[in-house]
Order: structure tokens, then sequence, then C-alpha cells
């Protein structure tokens, strides 16, 4: 064999030597108030592995890159087939679900960092409770009085209802929350999640008899006016939800519920009390 082609397939095999083992760069933080940082891994190469795939191998094996013994790393994860929300995580520095990211499809080193406007509760384990106190505040939900039977629902046209399937497919993993500029720790602005499931409710033939609860939750604190319209949020959802028509749709209804306060109020609460209309 020439040497030209003996080098060749020397560096080829080192190669391969060398993938078979992955670095994770992994955020450590015990707690939200202890200063934290990275700590390296290595994992062995598996074809179509995901990354929380990788994190059960390093929970099995807590030994790093150093071959020292650490802790194991904390994570969220449940359904591991993108449908609970609760794994989204900063996967080379771009908020995304770690149970659909394949390890063959991301750049070597992969670092591994929480959400970040989201307190901490340890290594990549967030608290998202601020989603769903403004999915409270919406009122994210339809009424129904469950003491007797109500018969069929409401029909809806097909274009109704893939109109609002996309909607429903929100799985609050808060990536658009993470990638919002808007949201910060430090305030409260409820980014697209919150207002796209306000729509969602709105647009359901039930729901709209609280249409109007559900835009004055929109305008409290935190609310739809303190979007920037930066329209990072739809980048980012991993179900393609239409973010910022929803944010377009809600702005609309909630500046209608506006004059209609302003010029009709007191003509609405006349006609309840029996007063001329
Ligand atoms: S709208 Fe998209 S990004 Fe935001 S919480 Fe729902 S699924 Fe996640
Ligand atoms: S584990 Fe449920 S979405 Fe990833």
């Amino acid at each position: 064999m020439d040497e030209a082609k003996q080098v060749g397939r020397t560096s080829e095999s080192k190669a391969r030597a060398e993938e078979k083992w992955i670095t994770f760069r992994i955020w450590r933080q015990e707690e939200a108030d202890k200063p934290g940082g990275f700590e390296d891994f290595k994992i062995a190469y598996r074809k179509g592995a995901n990354v929380i795939s990788c994190l059960m191998e390093i929970q099995r094996n807590p030994v790093n890159a150093a071959g020292q013994t650490t802790t194991p790393v904390t994570w969220d994860a449940a359904c591991l087939e993108e449908v609970c929300g609760s794994c989204a995580m900063n996967i080379n520095g771009r908020v995304r679900m770690a149970c659909s990211a394949l390890v063959d499809k991301l750049e070597w080193p992969i670092t591994l960092e929480p959400m970040r406007k989201f307190p901490m509760v340890r290594d990549l384990a967030v608290d998202r409770s601020r989603m769903f106190e403004s999915l409270k505040q919406v009122k994210a939900w339809i009424e129904l009085d469950g003491t007797h039977n109500l018969g069929p629902g409401p029909r809806q046209s097909q274009s109704e209802q893939a109109q609002r399937y996309v909607l429903s497919t929100c799985i609050t993993c808060g990536s658009c929350l993470e990638a919002c500029p808007q949201v910060t720790q430090d305030n409260d602005f409820m980014g697209a999640a919150p207002i796209s499931q306000a729509r969602l409710f709105n647009l359901h033939p039930t729901g709209a008899m609280h249409a109007d609860d559900r835009l004055r939750g929109l305008m409290g604190p935190g609310g739809i006016q303190d979007c920037g319209k930066a329209q990072n949020c739809v980048q980012v959802c991993p179900k393609e939800i239409p973010l910022t028509t929803s944010i377009a749709a809600m702005n609309r209804d909630v500046t209608k519920l506006v004059v209609k306060d302003l010029f009709f109020k007191d003509t609405e609460s006349e006609a309840a009390a029996g007063g001329p209309a």
C-alpha cells in the first residue's frame, strides 16, 4: 500500500475513533442563589441518540470528562415525544426540546443550559410557573357545567377546526418566552403562549361566551401591551404555532374591547338595569 493511502486510512480511522465520543458541556448549579458553571461529560456515541437519552446515560454513570464522580445532572422530561413540553432547554445556544434533539443533527461538543427566563431549580430544570399563572390570568379554559348532560357541542366548520387545531397543539414548553426579548425574570410579561391560548378559547363557540373576560386578562399586568413585536417566539415554537398571527388577532380584539368599554359601557349597564338603551 502506498504511503499516501496509508496516511489517509490512518487519519480516517482516527477520525472515526474520535467520533465515538460526544462531549456534552452541561450547566451545573445546585440552587438559584449559588454560583453555577459548566461541567464536561463524554458519552459514547450511539446513532440516533437524542439529548435526553444521553442525559440518562450520564445519570446512570455520573462521571465527568476528567474522570471524577459527580452528582447526577437534573433535568425535566416526561413524555419523550415532544408532547409534555417539560424538556425545553438551551441546546447549543438555542431553546428547543431535548427529547427531539438528535445528536446526529447537532454540532459537537453539545452545550446544554437551562432556560434563563424562568427561575432556576437545579442544573437544567427550571420553574415554569409564571406561564401557568398567565394561563389562569387569561382564563385559558372553557367554562362547563358538568352536573348535567349538555348534549353534543356546537358545530364548527372544518376551516374553524383547522384554525383552532394548530393553536391547541401548544405544549406549554416556554420556548416562546425564553426567546422573547421582552420577557425577563424581573418583569411579568406573559409572552406569546398565553396570548395564543386566549385566542384558541375565544374561537370556540362556547368559549366565546367568556371572550371579554379573556381579553381583560390580556389587558392586565404583564399583558399583551408589553409585546415588543420582536417575532422571536414564532421562530422557536416547536409546534410551529402562528404566534404572531395570534398576537395580532388578540391585539385587534383588545382594542375593540377598549373602544366598546369607552363608548358603550354606560349604555350596556343602563340596558341591563332596565333603563334607556
Ligand atoms: S406557543 Fe409554542 S413555544 Fe410557546 S409554549 Fe406553546 S408550544 Fe411552546
Ligand atoms: S419530554 Fe415531553 S416534550 Fe420532551
